[in-house]
């Protein structure tokens, strides 16, 4: 059986902007589908972006990004990911990652960061 380790760990891009993260740390079978979610309380940011940082790599590669309602995902993470949110209103913003069928190539670090819709 195939076991895939997602650490899930977020970090805001703003300074002292209080980011919110659903689950710390989990552990899930290949097939699975799992939800991430990230909040934070500043209501006049309405964009949150998704970050990859594969196992033995530096780099953070940008999965795509939520503005408002809508998902922009990059080509290769098509596939497998999805977003859902509404970040617009002047509410508390809660948006969250999706991975449709976990392999084991997910397994990674994934953060999620906030900013201004430009
Ligand atoms: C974000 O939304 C999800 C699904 O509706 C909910 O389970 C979660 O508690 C919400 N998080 C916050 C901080 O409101």
């Amino acid at each position: 059986m195939n076991w895939i380790f997602i650490f899930f760990w977020l970090a805001g891009l703003s300074l002292g902007l209080e980011v919110h993260q659903s689950h710390s740390d989990f552990i899930k079978k290949a097939g699975d589908e799992v939800q991430i979610f990230c909040s934070h309380e500043r209501t006049d940011y309405r964009v949150i972006l998704w970050y990859q940082q594969s196992p033995g790599d530096t780099a953070m590669k940008l999965i795509g990004y939520l503005h408002y309602q809508n998902p922009s995902i990059e080509d290769a993470y098509k596939k497998a990911f999805g977003m859902s949110g509404d970040l617009g209103g002047n509410t508390a913003k809660n948006a969250s990652l999706i991975i449709q069928t976990l392999e084991q190539s997910h397994t990674a670090v994934y953060y999620c960061a906030a900013r201004e819709a430009q």
